[in-house]
This record gives structure tokens, C-alpha cells and sequence, in this order.
């Protein structure tokens, strides 16, 4: 198994541009099939999630090859409606290719695609709408049977402001007939990009990033060529190391205004951030500090995915920080991992106490879920002596090489591969 091995306590200096954002990418890749066409992705971060879904498409009888920085993907090719339940289960989100697959074909058989280290991960959303959109969807023992000779544009409405409900509705809806409306769409950027590159292919499409999204669909679609959004998550990793370690980074490609409840928080804590429309630097030179309590939201709220990371760069500040995690139900997996490197947080229910420590020092520890492994790598920048990271593959699935990116401003951090390269 890989190993993550960190040697704590120098400060960062440098620059490092941000990579593509995967929770963009992984929509995006789902939507190549409702065109017959070419789709050149620019800027597609090389991920294992990504490399899930390149597997699901070539299932489905598409090509994809990466060409530089860019995975080119052709449809025309597809073939079948099914996926098997093995690669359902490779990546929590593959859920997403529901919409797409009923759009193009008119029918799909794939399993659930199960929960994860998060806690449950429901699809009841995802399916309420498509069955209002006209599809007929049993579930037979794990599996999803799915036919929909028809689609039907109507007005929808979300009961919570789901990411992944939002963007398989939006897929489907393409292939329907006539006007859909979203409401209670969740507004993430992602949710824009994936907008932005379904025009691009000739749909109709607008209201991404507010609370109503209209499809018309219909239109006949066709490749193209497009640039994936940079990682505000990514990102976010990044200048909260910076704020842990202390020094200053500039991060390229980033936009502020996609993180700016992270950015706010980090400049609350002490830190100092400068942002031009796309970059941002952060410069830390005194104490963290205690912040304000954070409760995490659908977005433009303060980032579920971002919780895990902001709370390892405040284990070590002065004074006491609340979370509360109000998005997902088992993400507090990371607080006895920093724990183990003297982290003092208490946790109840959906609340997270943290109690800054004067000083962390270096452990052995183990990623539980992406982002927990990320704040780890964070906690260990700041602790004194060496920590040793295990579970890398769960980072693996976010962070194209956080090792190196890390390395890159200084870190002094390296990746041990097991025998297997696992
Ligand atoms: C997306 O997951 C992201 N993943 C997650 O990022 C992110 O944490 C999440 O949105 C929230 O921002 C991708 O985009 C690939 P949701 P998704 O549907 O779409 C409940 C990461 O670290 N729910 O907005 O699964 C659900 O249980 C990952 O990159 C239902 O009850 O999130 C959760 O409590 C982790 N029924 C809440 O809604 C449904 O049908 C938000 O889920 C769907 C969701």
C-alpha cells in the first residue's frame, strides 16, 4: 500500500497552479454521451475517479484517449446501456451516467451505486425526477431497470438542492421533448461548467448557478472542444496548507469567488489573501486564531467538502472553533486520525469542537475518505517530527499529486509506492 511520509515544520514558498476540477470533469464525462461526437476536454485532471468513468465509457463501446493534458472522448461508438455492478461500485458518482445513458438510448440497467465512506449516499432525488420526466424505473434486487421511450420536458422541483440530482436531471432533460425547469437546483460552479459545456454542444440550456435551471431539449448535440474549471476544492487544500505551515503561496488558475467562505475563513484565522480573477496568494505570518463558528451549506454556503481541511489547519490556532457538518452524516472520520497527532476536538452528532493545540507532532495515520486524507497531509505540514500517511488511494481519487504540488511550495514530503504501485 502507498504511503504518504511527511517531515513537518518548514514553511511554504511557492507558486503552483491548480488543477482541473474533478467534481466537474466527472458530470462532463457523463454528458459526452448524449452527442455522437468528438469532446477534446482540456484541462482534465488526472484522477482515479476519472479513470473510473473513462472504464464506464469504454464499457458503453466509446473511445477516450488522453492527448496531453486533454481526454478525448468519441461516442459514436456506444453501444449498450448497461453497467456492470463492479463498475458502479468503483466510484460513488457513477450515478450521474443515468441521466445521459436514458437520454441517448432510451434505456439502462445499472446497479446502485452504494454508499461510501461518507454514510449513505441516496439516489432518491436523482430518481423521483427522472420517473416525473417519464421514465420507468424498477429496482430489482440492487439494480436499476430503466426504460424511457420517452422523455418529457415539465417543472421539477428538488426537495434539497442536490449536486448530482441537478446534473442528471439536466442530462436527461437534453434528451427530452419540450422545456424542463429545475427548481431548487443546487447552484455550484460545477453545475455552471457542466452548463457551459452542454451549450457548447449546441443545447439549450441557462440558470445554472441560481436556483433555476430551464432545458430545452431536443436539440440535435455534437462535440466540441472544452476547458474543465480549475479545482476550488483542490485549491482550497492548498492555501489552507499554506495557512497551517505558514510562509505564502500563489496559487494560478484559481478563482476567488468560488471559495470565497473558505478564503473568508482563512482571513478571519489570520492569514492574509490577495486575489486577482485568477489567482490567489496567501501569506501567513502570525498565529492562526480561533474563527467564528462554521456550519457547512449547499453552496454559496461554506463547502462540505472543504469542512475536513479547514478544521485540521485549526487544530493547531489559538482559541476554540465549532463545526457543524450538516451535509452528509459520517464526516467527522478524520478527528481521531488528528487526534492521534494532538489534535484536541470533541465530537457530538453533527458538531465538531475544536480546542487549537499549541503544537501537533508527527504520527502514523489513515486516510479514511478523500478529503480526510488530504487534511492529514495538511495537519502534518504543521506537526512537529514525521507523520506517515496510508489510505493514499482515497487521495488519490481527488489530488492528481498532492505530494508534488505540496513538494513544489516547499513541503518536505514524499510518496513511498507499494509493491503493487497501490
Ligand atoms: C457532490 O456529491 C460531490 N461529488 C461531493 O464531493 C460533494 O461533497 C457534494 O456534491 C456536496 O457538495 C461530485 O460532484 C462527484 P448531493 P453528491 O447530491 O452529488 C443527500 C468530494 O469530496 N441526497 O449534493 O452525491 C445526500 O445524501 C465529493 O469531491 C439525498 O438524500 O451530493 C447528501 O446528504 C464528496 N438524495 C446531500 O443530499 C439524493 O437523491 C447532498 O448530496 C441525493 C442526495
Amino acid at each position: 500500500m502507498s504511503q504518504i511520509i511527511v517531515q513537518g515544520g518548514s514553511t511554504l514558498s511557492g507558486s503552483i497552479a491548480v488543477q482541473g476540477a474533478k467534481n466537474s470533469a466527472l458530470p462532463i464525462l457523463a454528458a459526452t454521451i448524449l452527442n455522437r461526437g468528438e469532446t477534446v476536454l482540456r484541462g482534465c485532471p488526472r484522477l482515479r475517479d476519472v479513470d473510473a468513468s473513462v472504464r464506464i465509457l469504454r464499457h458503453l463501446g466509446c473511445e477516450a484517449r488522453w492527448e496531453g493534458d486533454a481526454l478525448v472522448v468519441n461516442t459514436a461508438g456506444l453501444c449498450r446501456s448497461d453497467i456492470s455492478d463492479t463498475l458502479m461500485r468503483e466510484m460513488r458518482s457513477s450515478a450521474i451516467f443515468l441521466g445521459a445513458i436514458l437520454a441517448r438510448c432510451g434505456q439502462a440497467d445499472l446497479s446502485y451505486p452504494g454508499g461510501c465512506e461518507l454514510g449513505p449516499r441516496p439516489i432518491d432525488l436523482h430518481l423521483t425526477g427522472l420517473r416525473d420526466l417519464g421514465a420507468d424505473i424498477r429496482e430489482d434486487g440492487g439494480r436499476l431497470c430503466c426504460t424511457a421511450p420517452r422523455l418529457v420536458g415539465r417543472e421539477l422541483i428538488l426537495s434539497l438542492p442536490s449536486v448530482g440530482a441537478t446534473e442528471n436531471l439536466m442530462l436527461a432533460a437534453c434528451g427530452g421533448e419540450g422545456t424542463t425547469s429545475i427548481s431548487n437546483a443546487a447552484r455550484e460552479p460545477e453545475i455552471e461548467d457542466l452548463q457551459n459545456y452542454l451549450c457548447a454542444c449546441g443545447a439549450k440550456v441557462s440558470g445554472a448557478g441560481t436556483s433555476t435551471v430551464t432545458v430545452e431539449g431536443g436539440a440535435a448535440l455534437h462535440g466540441c472542444a472544452y476547458t474543465v474549471m480549475p479545482d476550488r476544492i483542490v485549491a482550497a487544500t492548498y492555501l489552507c496548507a499554506a495557512a497551517a505551515a505558514g510562509g505564502v503561496a500563489r496559487l494560478t488558475g484559481a478563482k476567488e469567488r468560488h471559495l470565497a467562505t473558505v478564503t473568508a475563513a482563512l482571513r478571519e484565522a489570520g492569514c492574509t489573501v490577495q486575489a486577482d480573477e485568477n489567482d490567489i496568494t496567501l501569506r501567513r505570518e502570525q498565529d492562526l486564531r480561533a474563527i467564528r463558528p462554521i456550519h457547512t451549506a449547499p453552496y454559496p454556503g461554506f463547502p462540505t467538502d472543504a469542512q475536513a481541511i479547514l478544521m485540521a489547519t485549526l487544530a493547531r490556532s489559538r482559541g476554540v472553533t465549532v463545526f457543524e457538518e450538516n451535509i452528509f452524516t459520517n464526516r467527522f472520520r478524520h478527528v481521531d486520525e488528528l487526534t492521534r497527532m494532538g489534535a484536541d476536538i470533541r465530537v457530538s452528532g453533527r458538531v465538531a469542537v475544536v480546542s487549537g493545540a499549541e503544537r501537533l507532532h508527527g504520527a502514523t495515520v489513515r486516510s479514511t475518505d478523500l478529503r480526510g486524507g488530504a487534511a492529514l497531509c495538511v495537519a502534518a505540514l504543521m506537526a512537529e517530527g514525521e507523520t506517515t500517511i496510508s489510505g493514499v488511494e482515497h487521495i488519490d481519487r481527488g489530488y492528481e499529486d498532492i505530494t508534488r504540488a505540496l513538494g513544489a511550495l516547499g513541503a518536505h514530503i514524499r510518496r513511498e509506492d507499494g509493491p503493487d504501485g497501490e
